[in-house]
């Protein structure tokens, strides 16, 4: 393929690792398990992987809350299975890309140790600290900030308390932050994707949020002075800088409260490559209603087509990750799939790079959880508004053999039931099934330039279709999806169009329920 830019062009797939496939028989995956592994994913044909943390981690937030950013937690391996799984990864052709979470530590993190250790630390402005907090509220819940008796001052955590913020003005900071940088991309790390990182700068006066209307303290403020702060911008300049002085690497930005317009304007050739905009996730937190026809579907591909075409970015496409309910779970209905086609089919054609959630590819639902199962901290804050996201966090269902060939022993949560069928070798075997759509589908996007650069041009259609061009360089490629359980037919645009991809039993130009065909233009 002429040209192609891996994080451009390539389709990323996340692995949550400790649910992905057990090694050493513990109930938790691990960094070998990854390995042994690394041959389906090169078969399925992704390109690079994003790994969500495996350093060493008190699990508060469940390795969102890192005690150490430089090292591998033994649960999970050691810096040796790191360099293994790189090298293993590469010699298959993938990239790897790492999950920095550096807005805040673990309050178990030598920085922070030391921190609280004196008002006089050395490292004591690392952290922000203040005799008295503000109104700022933390995103899990209850106030951002939290007394320390033994030194008599609060410290501000946005997320749980074990998770402190870290100082991002104090110079010295930044300094060992992009150390962390460096020491991952010396090992051969490819890319990394940016925890919330636009609340990396809170204003240096910590002034009270404004109020706004909002369910939890959280969604009752104007979030103007915890995020979004001008001084990211020339962080991120260095950064890029450092990235740079390597080939081909990445940097995909979590943008904290993502709008089209703000997640643009934190990318460039001296920004971020990319940052995530969620254009089809979004969910308000305490009462998750999720839209999807297609009317709203277009409305959000033209919101985001139009700002990141004007300014020249290339946009992602995410479905699910570890924060929300799968797709599979928002949009289908019991153990049918034709949901999750839909869902694969978008995510995979639109302009923009496609981020895969592991078991995305077999259309892994949702587990349900007791409450005294629930073990993320959101979760047992508000349940029963809200059951947190240990659902969609659930092992990986390889096969139909008990604990689905994730593990051997009990794993940390528990396996889907739905596993005896709901597996990746059975649908391996069968023809029609979502794995075999997917594969065929990246297959297809790595065939076809227009399928992976080409402008989007939606389609008139009747209402219950969605339909769009993808063109580039006299290449023409035609998606069309049906939402409906009706037969329905659509004008395909003058010429003779041959089918690539079909989903079900239908001709050109008619959609049987929930079909979804891909067409090319010859001659
Ligand atoms: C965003 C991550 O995606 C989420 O999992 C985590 O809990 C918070 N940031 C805090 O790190």
């Amino acid at each position: 393929m002429k040209d192609f830019l891996w994080w451009r062009d390539g389709v990323i797939y996340q692995i949550y690792p400790r649910s992905f496939a057990d090694s050493n028989g513990d109930g938790l995956g691990d960094l070998a398990g990854i390995i042994s592994r690394l041959d389906y994913l090169a078969d399925l044909g992704i390109d690079a992987i994003w790994l969500s943390p495996f350093y060493p981690t008190p699990d508060k937030d469940f390795g969102y809350d890192i005690s150490d950013y430089v090292e591998v937690d033994p649960r999970f391996g050691s810096l040796a299975d790191f360099d293994r799984l790189v090298a293993e990864a590469h010699r298959r052709g993938l990239r790897i890309i790492l999950d920095l979470v550096l807005n805040h530590t673990s309050d178990q993190h030598a920085w922070f140790q030391e921190s609280r250790s004196s008002r006089d630390d050395p490292k004591r402005d690392w952290f922000i600290w203040r005799d008295r907090p503000n109104n700022w509220q933390a995103s899990f819940g209850g106030k951002a900030w939290e007394y320390d008796p033994s030194t008599g001052q609060y410290y501000l955590h946005l997320f749980t308390r074990e998770q402190p913020d870290v100082n991002w003005r104090n110079p010295e900071v930044r300094k060992a932050q992009l150390d962390v940088f460096r020491f991952w991309m010396e090992r051969g790390v490819d890319g990394f994707r940016l925890d919330v990182f636009n609340a990396y700068f809170k204003h240096p006066d910590l002034p009270d949020n404004p109020p706004k209307f909002g369910v939890r303290g959280f969604d009752r403020q104007n979030h103007i002075y915890d995020i979004d702060q001008p001084e990211m911008m020339p962080f991120l300049n260095e950064m890029r800088l450092l990235l740079d002085s390597y080939p081909e690497r990445y940097a995909v930005g979590e943008t904290y409260f993502a709008t089209p317009q703000k997640t643009v304007s934190y990318c460039g050739p001296d920004k971020l490559h990319a940052a995530f905009s969620f254009d089809f996730t979004f969910m308000e937190m305490v009462f998750p209603v999720f839209p999807w026809n297609p009317g709203w579907v277009i409305k959000q591909i033209i919101k985001r087509e139009v700002t990141f075409n004007a300014a020249g970015i290339w946009p992602t496409t995410v479905m699910s990750n570890h924060d929300l309910p799968r797709a599979a779970s928002r949009y289908g209905r019991g153990e049918n799939d034709s949901q999750s086609f839909l869902a694969m089919a978008l995510l995979l054609t639109l302009r923009g790079t496609p981020f895969i959630y592991y078991g995305e590819e077999i259309g892994m639902r949702d587990i349900q959880l007791r409450r005294s199962e629930i073990l993320d901290p959101p979760g047992k804050k508000y349940w029963p508004l809200y059951k947190g996201r240990d659902g969609c966090r659930s092992p990986m269902q390889w096969n139909d053999s008990p604990l689905a060939g994730f593990s051997t022993a009990k794993p940390w949560l528990p396996v889907h039931p739905n596993y005896i069928r709901r597996n990746v070798a059975t649908q391996q075997g069968d023809p029609d099934s979502l794995f075999n759509f997917t594969r065929k589908l990246l297959a297809l996007r790595k065939e076809i330039p227009a399928l992976r650069g080409g402008d989007f041009i939606p389609l008139e259609t009747a209402r219950g279709v969605l339909a769009f061009l993808r063109q580039l360089d006299g290449q023409s490629v035609l998606v069309a999806l049906n939402f409906g359980r009706r037969t329905m037919k659509f004008l395909l645009p003058s010429g003779s169009w041959r089918m690539l991809l079909i989903s079900a039993q239908g001709q050109p130009g008619v959609l049987s329920p929930y079909e979804i065909q891909i067409l090319i233009l010859e001659g």
